[in-house]
């Protein structure tokens, strides 16, 4: 089965081709980051009118790159939530028309979902690995999200813990935008991390006792605290203009003097290292057979290789496998989305032509419906 993927959630404008095996046989993506950079984050309005001007070429482009025509196609899979309503009526509307006009199986997708299966998929050229294997306890880490999930089986979920605040893509965006790194934070940070010692400067740790529970918005308070005596201030018109959305975001200015390195290095460590011990500590307390690590903060090199050590160190060398997806599939893409599709429709999972957005679906919800 060849299941075409839409993904338009918040600021990717995604579409790919995936057979139900998990084989990747497209994967494109058009960014708008360039489009948000200059206002420091993403401006939903702006980012739903990229989707609509995006979308076809980029569905066109997943097709062609897979070497099918549109009637070659078996099911239509498209995120509906959750996201930007604005972005994601874009993708639910052409996934809609598409499914229509070749009469195909619609499968709504949540983007949640979508992020956990990027870790059943195989890139081209790659050697497919095994399936994880359940029960596993999966570290779901994005830009809006945050949770520990215990995953007895496909589609069974059961909710162990999440953020109370802040997510930990967004400590790492918030960071970055305090530190003067730009957008989007993640990857800067752990580029000007490289350079710095992660124990330079002694940031809190928000355990929150033996739960499962996040917290990171008292660090993001730490780090400002921090910067502050470096900054070099702006004029009262300056701060005004700066205020209002829509107009530049302009990045902090600093002395020359400000610990960027160790700074970032030591901000990173702090989010990692409460991240990677909780979930460890869930794989153990549930006897998890695999930890799964899944979402854009995937991506990061440090928390990767502290969930590798923190496994050998608390469980011993003939512990649970830690898996992750490739680095391109971590951040929004629409072969996850295909992916999941793919074991949707397996539980006969499909929609009709009442399939709406849901900017506000959550992850456990959805598999208790
Ligand atoms: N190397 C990295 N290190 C840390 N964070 C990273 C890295 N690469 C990306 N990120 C973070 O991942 C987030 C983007 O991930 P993703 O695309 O999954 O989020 P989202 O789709 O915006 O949110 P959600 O999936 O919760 O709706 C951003 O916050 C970004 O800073
Ligand atoms: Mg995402």
């Amino acid at each position: 089965m060849k299941i075409l993927g839409i993904e338009t959630s918040c600021d990717e404008t995604a579409a790919a081709v995936v057979t139900d095996g998990g084989r990747v046989r497209s994967n494109v993506i058009s960014s708008q980051i360039a489009l948000h950079r200059a206002h420091g984050g993403v401006v939903p309005e702006l980012a739903a009118r990229g989707h609509v001007t995006a979308i076809i070429p980029v569905v066109e482009t997943a097709l062609r790159e897979a070497g099918l025509g549109r009637a070659q196609i078996d099911a239509i899979a498209v995120t509906a939530g959750p996201g930007l309503a604005g972005s994601l009526l874009v993708g639910v509307n052409v996934a809609k028309a598409l499914a229509y006009a070749l009469r195909r199986p619609l499968v709504p997708v949540n983007h949640l979902e979508g992020h956990v299966y990027a870790n059943w998929l195989t890139l081209p050229g790659a050697e497919p690995v095994p399936p994880p294997r359940f029960p596993l306890v999966c570290l779901l880490v994005s830009g809006g999200h945050t949770e520990l999930i215990l995953m007895t089986g496909h589609g069974q979920y059961r909710h162990l813990g999440r953020t109370l605040d802040d997510a930990a893509g967004e400590a790492f965006d918030k960071g970055a935008r305090l530190l003067g790194l730009g957008y989007p934070g993640g990857p800067a940070i752990q580029r000007a991390a490289a350079e710095g010692r992660p124990d330079a400067f002694p940031l809190p740790r928000a355990w929150l006792g033996e739960g499962f529970d996040f917290s990171f918005s008292g660090l993001k308070t730490a780090l400002l605290r921090l910067v502050e005596p470096y900054r070099i201030a702006e004029p009262a018109a300056d701060r005004l203009k700066t205020s209002t959305p829509f107009v530049e975001h302009r990045p902090p200015r600093f002395r020359s003097d400000l610990p960027v390195a160790d700074l970032a290095a030591s901000y990173q460590e702090a989010v990692v290292e409460v991240l990677a011990v909780k979930a460890v500590r869930a794989a153990a307390a549930f006897d998890a057979a695999t930890l799964l690590l899944a979402g854009g903060v995937a991506a990061n090199a440090a928390l990767r290789e502290r969930l590798d050590r923190e496994v050998i160190e608390r469980l011993g060398t003939d512990a649970i496998p830690v898996r992750y997806p490739p680095l391109e599939l971590c951040t929004d893409n629409a072969a996850m989305i295909a992916g999941a599709a793919g074991f949707a429709l397996k539980r006969g999972v499909q929609g009709g032509w009442e399939v709406d957005v849901q900017p506000r679906l959550a992850l456990v919800g959805q598999a208790q419906r």
